[in-house]
């Protein structure tokens, strides 16, 4: 009866039933969402310069999106994995450019759009205002009955019509076969233009009598036409086609219409990188339990003589711990360097929790040492005055080395790392054992020594500079502490002026970054001015100012997405 293409009603309302968003997806998450989810979501719920939060960051899909479409965006996760990965996601990503409405560009495009005389305001490049977006026209028949455009259009559009289709009869003239003229898939009219004798037309040519209307002129010329027909008729075509888009356009502009928010008009001469963006983690926080009228429970029990609360459930997060520390060991960024135990047993110390026995060394020439292990609070955060009463207690017992577990070291405790003969490893706890009565013992990375990083201040003139050296290592093997080159940090930032609670980065370098670099170079298929690639992975920073604050802070972070900051008074 007919056809009906795809291209005839491309766009469609989108309902309940999501059935198009699965798509190919090249994960690097195992649990990544699909883009298409996440961009239809933000773009039926957000315009615009809005801010977008997702509390599960993964590997960044929000993020990413909001990137794409203009959109602020903040994300959060519990895993440092999934945070370097969206970090490396988005740095490495190339996103489209958009026209933005109020821009002069998005001026002249929606003035084109709408066939209508561009806008005068001034233009400020405020995202807010939106993109310019493809639309799609309401048609009604009152939009074709008002449109008084389409007969200035047809003035100007129709003689070129008729003087094709003239054109066209008059190279007919003399020819004796009748054709064959196929309209809509049937055989139409059989026209003899031999039959009817000829006219003469008012430029003075001749035409068959009964040559062709203009509807009646065939799409494909029938076997047997003479060149100069062929050639007419394309020249007709070309004209009514030429015709036709006009008017469409002109109701299409007329009409009422709908904005497609997922088709902004794209300058493809252009591309953009991600906007500035920095990621933080929480200052070490800590957390005291309140009954329901904001009564610290513990001096309440204490008060009545009770137990501690929690005085089990703490003994139970200690032997959890104790367990999975005894399965999985001590990981460091190096896999050989991993301090796996023999023996891991209580001790009874004030601070010394547990003994536990590994070797250094290989074979018959290797020698047992023992570390003294402490474990920090299930909420709270290590302080250096701890790690000093543990190495003094170690120290008096006869150990080798403190191994401190926890999951937060204040700043200050992060900087302590030996005393008298006695190091001391700090052993950051992974956030699943928060929950380590349930996990089972022994999977993965669940205690990591990032080492401490090797940095110098150097004052020049009344600037100054922080050099990274490299992080320092400690070898379980030998018992020594190396330090590593720093291809070994993925980035490092500097808080010139460090106000003690947040860490503002004011200065950003990624010595052993290469991967997203690689990849943001790749993606743009353009070189990248050579100096400004390089000072991005230096090891010296700029010069800054003293700062006001009297302290300056350097964040490093590895390859795992592990990180420990130093802070240094000037
Ligand atoms: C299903 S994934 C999110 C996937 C993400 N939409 C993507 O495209 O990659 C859930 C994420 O939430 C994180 N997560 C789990 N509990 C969390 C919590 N309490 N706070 C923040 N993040 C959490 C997990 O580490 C995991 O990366």
């Amino acid at each position: 009866m007919y056809r009906r293409y795809f291209s005839d009603y491309a766009v469609f309302a989108t309902n309940n039933s999501w059935q198009d968003v699965r798509g190919a997806l090249s994960k690097v998450y195992v649990v990544q969402t699909s883009d298409v989810i996440v961009q239809r979501c933000l773009l039926m719920a957000t315009d615009p310069g809005d801010l977008v939060l997702d509390p599960t960051c993964g590997s960044g899909t929000t993020a990413h999106v909001a990137e794409q479409w203009g959109r602020r965006w903040i994300t959060i996760d519990t895993s440092r994995v999934a945070l370097a990965l969206a970090r490396a996601r988005i740095m490495g990503a190339k996103f489209p450019w958009y026209l933005l409405a109020d821009s002069p560009e998005g001026q002249k495009k929606q003035a084109e759009v709408t066939r209508s005389a561009p806008s005068m305001q001034p233009t400020h490049g405020d995202i807010r205002h939106g993109f310019v977006y493809e639309r799609l026209p309401h048609i009604m028949l009152g939009d074709i009955a008002r449109n008084t455009e389409i007969d200035v259009i047809w003035e100007e559009t129709q003689p070129a019509v008729e003087g094709a289709c003239a054109a066209l009869n008059a190279a007919l003239v003399g020819h004796k076969a009748p054709f064959k003229v196929e309209t809509g898939g049937r055989t139409g009219k059989m026209v003899d233009f031999t039959a009817s004798g000829t006219v003469t037309l008012p430029s003075g040519e001749e035409a068959p009598a009964n040559g062709f209307m203009e509807w009646e002129i065939p799409r494909k010329a029938p076997d047997g036409w003479p060149a100069a027909a062929k050639a007419a008729l394309e020249t007709f075509w070309k004209a009514r086609i030429n015709r036709q888009k006009e008017i469409d356009a002109s109701i299409a502009a007329r009409a009422e219409f709908e904005n497609l928010y997922d088709k902004p008009y794209e300058d493809k001469k252009r591309i953009r990188v991600a906007g500035p963006f920095t990621v933080e983690s929480l200052s070490p926080h800590s957390i005291s339990p309140v009954d329901e009228h904001g009564e610290l429970i513990d001096q309440i029990n204490a008060a009545e003589g009770l137990h501690l609360p929690g005085e089990r459930e703490a003994e139970n997060y200690r032997k959890a711990i104790m367990e999975n520390l005894a399965k999985a060991g001590v990981h460091q960024q190096d896999k050989k360097d991993a301090i796996r135990f023999d023996t891991l047993a209580p001790w009874p110390g004030e601070w010394i929790g547990a003994e536990g026995r590994y070797r250094e060394g290989e074979g018959e020439d290797a020698v047992e040492r023992r570390a003294g292990i402490f474990i920090g609070p299930e909420y709270g955060t290590v302080s250096r005055a701890d790690l000093v009463a543990c190495a003094k207690e170690a120290g008096d017992f006869g150990m080798d080395i403190v191994i401190a577990c926890a999951f937060n070291f204040e700043a200050h405790a992060q900087e302590f790392h030996r005393l008298g003969r006695v190091p001391i490893l700090h052993a950051r706890m992974n956030a699943d054992l928060h929950m380590a009565g349930d996990l089972k013992a022994g999977g993965g990375n669940l205690f990591v020594v990032f080492g401490e990083p090797d940095i110098e201040l150097r004052q020049e003139g009344d600037r100054y500079r922080v050099e990274l050296k490299g992080v320092d290592i400690f070898r379980p093997a030998t018992g020594t502490v190396e330090t590593s080159e720093p291809d070994d940090i993925a980035c490092w930032f500097i808080d010139t002026d460090y106000s003690g609670e947040s860490f503002f980065v004011r200065q950003a370098y990624f010595p052993g970054a290469e991967v997203p670099y690689k990849a943001l170079r790749s993606t743009l298929k353009a070189d990248i001015d050579e100096e400004a690639w390089d000072s991005l992975k230096r090891t010296v920073s700029r010069p800054f100012a003293r700062p006001k604050s009297g302290r300056i802070a350097v964040k490093v972070i590895n390859h795992l997405g592990d990180e420990v900051m130093k802070v240094l008074s000037i």
